[in-house]
């Protein structure tokens, strides 16, 4: 069984993410995911195994606070490498309009496998204009209430006693929408061919304009070429 499709490299693509947007989403991922286990093992009650995972809890807590380092790091190194990637994206999820509403509303059936008619998106769908909206504003929160747990003496107290709650709920919405996300940006049927933009950096160009019609005709099409 095949998870993921085939990539398919003799067939017209079109780039999608730049090397930089690539390698800064893995490294958020993989640091994210590291922070979550480690994080786990110090929030639940008697998971001594998955503490044991990262060489009991004190080993936990210490990949906890390296990774949430790598981790600012990657977020910083996108934001100022990236930073003209960044506005675009901002840009797009600020044309939130009825297209994206419509695509919502169809998704539910895109999602349990029937074909739609997907109405012509941005850059981004108006599920991912949502993730774009909630994902990284929860790992701000994380990152902002992680160092001021880290580092209590030099905040108010009533400011570390709130950052708690504030990073373990973060934790749970982000991680909420990361497994829904997961899923869309790698096995969903619909949407696999994404995984590829974001792993290579190029999507099948058929692909491109049967989900981003939008993007694709102003970037790739007969539009851009007017402009
Ligand atoms: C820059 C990012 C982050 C920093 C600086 C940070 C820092 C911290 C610190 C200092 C603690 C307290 C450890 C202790 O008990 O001594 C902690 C706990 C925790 N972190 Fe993070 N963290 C970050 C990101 C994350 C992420 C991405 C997740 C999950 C997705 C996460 C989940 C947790 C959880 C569940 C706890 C246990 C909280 C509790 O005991 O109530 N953290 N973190
Ligand atoms: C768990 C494994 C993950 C996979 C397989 C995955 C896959 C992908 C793919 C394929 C895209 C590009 C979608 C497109 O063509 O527009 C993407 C975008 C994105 N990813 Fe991930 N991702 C993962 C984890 C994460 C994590 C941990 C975060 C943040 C904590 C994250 C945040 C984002 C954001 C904000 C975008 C742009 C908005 C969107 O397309 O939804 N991803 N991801």
């Amino acid at each position: 069984m095949q998870l993921i499709p085939e990539y398919k490299a003799d067939v017209p693509r079109v780039e999608r993410f730049n090397f930089l947007s690539r390698f800064t989403h893995w490294g958020h991922t993989v640091t994210f995911l590291l922070c979550l286990f480690t994080g786990l093992a110090l929030f639940l009650n008697n998971v001594d195994w998955l503490a044991a995972i990262f060489g009991g809890y004190a080993g936990a807590n210490l990949v906890h606070r390296i990774s949430a380092v790598i981790m600012t790091i990657v977020v910083v190194i996108f934001v100022i490498g990236n930073f003209k990637v960044l506005i675009a994206w901002i840009k797009d999820i600020l044309r939130f309009g009825m297209n994206d509403i419509k695509f919502l509303l169809l998704f539910p059936l895109e999602f349990l496998g029937f074909k739609v008619k997907v109405p012509p998106q941005t850059k981004f769908n108006g599920g991912e204009k949502g993730n774009s909206m909630v994902t990284p504003t929860a790992v701000i929160f994380l990152i902002l209430s992680g160092y001021i747990m880290w580092f209590p003496t030099i905040f108010p107290a009533g400011l570390v006693r709130l950052a708690y709650p504030i990073h373990d709920i973060a934790m749970v919405l982000a991680t909420m929408m990361v497994c829904m996300h997961g899923y869309l940006g790698s096995f969903h049927p619909g949407s696999g061919e994404s995984f590829w933009g974001m792993w290579k950096g190029t999507v099948r160009e058929d692909w491109a304009e049967h989900h981003h019609k939008t993007w694709y005709d102003e970037t790739y099409g007969d539009k851009s070429k007017a402009e």
